[in-house]
Order: C-alpha cells, then sequence, then structure tokens
C-alpha cells in the first residue's frame, strides 16, 4: 500500500499530515510512504528526516502515482482531487458542508474520503480525535497572543517599586481549546473567569483554578461531543448577561465555535466599547465568522483603544507540534482502516463509517447528500 503525503497548498498553512517519526512507524507497518519534496519544511520537517525513516521523497506528481492514500491537513481543492488517482482514498479535515465542489470531485474520481472533523466523540477514538489535539494548540496559543498583546502582566507582582495586579481574563467556551486558553492564562498567573453553556464546563473550569461565570441560563448540550447551534434569543440573552463580565476583564478569548456552522455572535462592538482601554480581545473562532462582531481574520483591529485579534487558522501557528499531534492522530485512524500493511476498512465500525464522507464514488454522509441534492437543478 502507497501512501502520499502532498504539501498543504492553503495560503498561510505551515503544518504537514505526516512528520517522519511516524512515517518512520508507517513504514514499519509495511506501508510504502511516499512524502512530496518540502512538505514538511514549514513544520521544520526537511526531506532528510523523511529519507532517513525510509520514506521516499518526491515531486508531487511521482507522490501521487499509484498512491493508495492521500493525507492531508486541509482539505484539497478540486484541482488537487483531479490529480489523484481513480479510486483514491483521503484522509483530512475536508468539513464537507463548505467543500461541495470538492466532494464532487471526490465522486467523479470514485474516491473514497473520511473526513477527520467528523470522527465520532467516543472514549475509542480519543486517539484519532484531530479536532481535539488541534484545539489544544489554538487554546494555547490565544492564551498566548492576548499576554503578548496586553500592555500589562499576567501574573501579579509584588516588587519593591509596588504592586501590580494579576490580569482579569474571561474564556467564552471552554471546550477543549478554551480549557487549554484557561490552563496556559493560569499558568502565566492571571486570574481566569470562565463560562460555558454545557453544563459539564463548570467542573471542568474549576479543576484548573479558575472561576465559573454563572449566568443563569439554561444549560445547552450537543450530541456526539460536538456543540450544539443556539437560538438567536438565546445569544442575545447571553449577550446582555455577559456585559459587565466582559467590560471588567482585562482580556477576553472566545472560543465558542460549532462545526459546519457560523460561529455564535458572543461580544458586539458595544460591549467592547465597554471595555478599558489598552484590553484585548482573543477570537479564535474568527475562521469560522467569529466570536467578535468587530473580528477580522488574521488581523489586529483597534477600536476605542480596545485590541480585537482574529486568529486565523491558529494550529498553523504552531507547526512543529500541532503536526506531530495531527500524524499520530492519522497513524491511529489509519490503524483501523489499515490491515497487514493493505486498506481494509471495516464500514460496521462506527468509527470508520462515522467519518466517512464518500464511499468508492457514492455519498455516505447524510448531511452532505441532502446538500448536494439541494444545490442540483
Ligand atoms: N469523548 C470524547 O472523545 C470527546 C472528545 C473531544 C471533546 N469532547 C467533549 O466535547 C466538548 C466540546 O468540544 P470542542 O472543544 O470540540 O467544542 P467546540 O470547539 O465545538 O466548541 C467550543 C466550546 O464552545 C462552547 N460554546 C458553544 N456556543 C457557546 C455559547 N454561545 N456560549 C458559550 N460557549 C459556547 C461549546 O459548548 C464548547 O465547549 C469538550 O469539552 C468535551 O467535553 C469529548
Amino acid at each position: 500500500m502507497k501512501l502520499a503525503v502532498p504539501t498543504e497548498t492553503r495560503p498561510g498553512e505551515r503544518r504537514v499530515a505526516v512528520v517522519p517519526e511516524v512515517a518512520g512507524r508507517m513504514v514499519g507497518a509495511g506501508i510504502e510512504v511516499a512524502v512530496q519534496s518540502g512538505a514538511g519544511a514549514a513544520a521544520h520537517f526537511p526531506d532528510g528526516a523523511y529519507l532517513d525513516k525510509g520514506a521516499t521523497v518526491a515531486d508531487l506528481t511521482s507522490v501521487l502515482e499509484g498512491a493508495d492514500v492521500v493525507v492531508r491537513v486541509q482539505a484539497p481543492t478540486p484541482e488537487e482531487v483531479r490529480r489523484c488517482g481513480e479510486g483514491t482514498t483521503l484522509v483530512s479535515f475536508l468539513q464537507p458542508a463548505s467543500q461541495l465542489p470538492v466532494v464532487r470531485g471526490l465522486l467523479a474520481q470514485k474516491a473514497t474520503a473520511f473526513s477527520l472533523d467528523l470522527l465520532p466523540r467516543i472514549s475509542r477514538a480519543q486517539s484519532m480525535d484531530a479536532l481535539s489535539s488541534q484545539a489544544t494548540v489554538s487554546g494555547y496559543l490565544a492564551a498566548l497572543a492576548a499576554a503578548q498583546r496586553l500592555p500589562k502582566f499576567f501574573p501579579m507582582f509584588m516588587t519593591a517599586a509596588g504592586t501590580v495586579p494579576p490580569a482579569k481574563v474571561l474564556v467564552l467556551g471552554a471546550g477543549v481549546a478554551g480549557l487549554q486558553a484557561i490552563a496556559t492564562a493560569r499558568r502565566l498567573g492571571a486570574q481566569v473567569r470562565a463560562y460555558d453553556v454545557r453544563a459539564a464546563a463548570k467542573e471542568e473550569v474549576q479543576s484548573l483554578g479558575a472561576a465559573f461565570v454563572e449566568l443563569g441560563l439554561e444549560t445547552q448540550e450537543g450530541s456526539g461531543g460536538y456543540a450544539r447551534e443556539q437560538s438567536q434569543e438565546f445569544l442575545a440573552r447571553q449577550r446582555e448577561l455577559i456585559g459587565n463580565e466582559v467590560a471588567a476583564s482585562d482580556v477576553v478569548i472566545t472560543t465558542a465555535a460549532v462545526p459546519g456552522r457560523k460561529a455564535p455572535l458572543l461580544v458586539t462592538t458595544a460591549m467592547v466599547e465597554r471595555m478599558a482601554e489598552g484590553s484585548v480581545v482573543v477570537d479564535m473562532a474568527a475562521d469560522g465568522g467569529g466570536n467578535v462582531e468587530l473580528t477580522e481574520p488574521g488581523a489586529d483591529v483597534e477600536h476605542n483603544g480596545v485590541t480585537v485579534h482574529g486568529m486565523a487558522n491558529p494550529p498553523s501557528g504552531l507547526p512543529t507540534h500541532a503536526s506531530f499531534l495531527y500524524a499520530r492522530n492519522v497513524f491511529n485512524f489509519l490503524s483501523l482502516i489499515v490491515a497487514e500493511g493493505e486498506l481494509r476498512p471495516d464500514f460496521d465500525d462506527e468509527v470508520v463509517a462515522g467519518c466517512c464522507v464518500v464511499r468508492a464514488g457514492e455519498v455516505v454522509h447524510a448531511e452532505t447528500a441532502q446538500l448536494l441534492a439541494e444545490e442540483s437543478p
């Protein structure tokens, strides 16, 4: 079985789907690993490191030639799908609902595609959960991005010149990324408060030494470990109640994403205008439309002396470890669909079936099938 690792082509993407250490494990499992020359360069994995682990390094055409499996971080473009051979299997983040032209390309190529963002969140699949591993990176970087922009210390300092109070950090959304942002801000010495719509979040927040903000709103649960979309009425009440918390914070970090949907609006411009001069808002959901009204993905917006930082593709900002964790997730997923060096996915396995979007040229993901049907004349 041949596995291809192309260079990521989305602008600003620095990750690579397979790192040399994992390439070595794959080779050890009887898989032929072909890496596009330079694929790991932006994540600081030179071609030589792959060669040392028994992978081959070549140009894209040779890498794709005869490949049974193509492994990527981001979804391929329709053109990149066309370059793969017929019947190829793809493993990547695909977010099929927003990538219908790519899905159509996969159908035309009679491909099979597994989208890691659809992986069922059951205990057995935790080691393959790439959304969680990348969210860990994003949360860590969100706290650092805030600390760097804040014109104040995060920790309390008692010096001969006087005492400096700790920064007040508010984290909205305490999922995997939010909890990591809380842990990182706490390690830097900030005073942290956090809020999430899920009932379980309170205990998780408190276990990290942060205070949970009680808004008196009903809790909201998603399904399968994924967050649920809230009603506009709920979000309006939430914004009204969280306003004083936002105004009293030096830093607000928002991490509330709802997979496959536009991110909910948590912080309006009027709320930012109540924050003190020099305060910082970091919006980790910038790529999904943003939790903050003023957000511009990839930019720092100054408004009334407040900096609003819209994080674009956050995990790409820590490419070495983000790639390392992603590659491990991919390897663990491959161990489900490869047996004795051959591709043998068991579609009766709920993990395999749950993240399969296209199987041998047929759409098997219900939501994607419906979206495609709605698009057809
Ligand atoms: N069992 C597993 O294998 C597994 C794996 C990963 C995650 N999970 C669970 O799923 C949870 C969420 O995962 P995630 O981090 O991928 O979530 P996510 O990235 O989809 O969302 C981030 C967080 O934002 C919250 N949120 C959404 N709308 C909000 C709003 N209006 N106001 C405040 N918060 C809002 C969500 O509840 C979630 O906690 C985790 O905390 C965990 O409990 C389970």
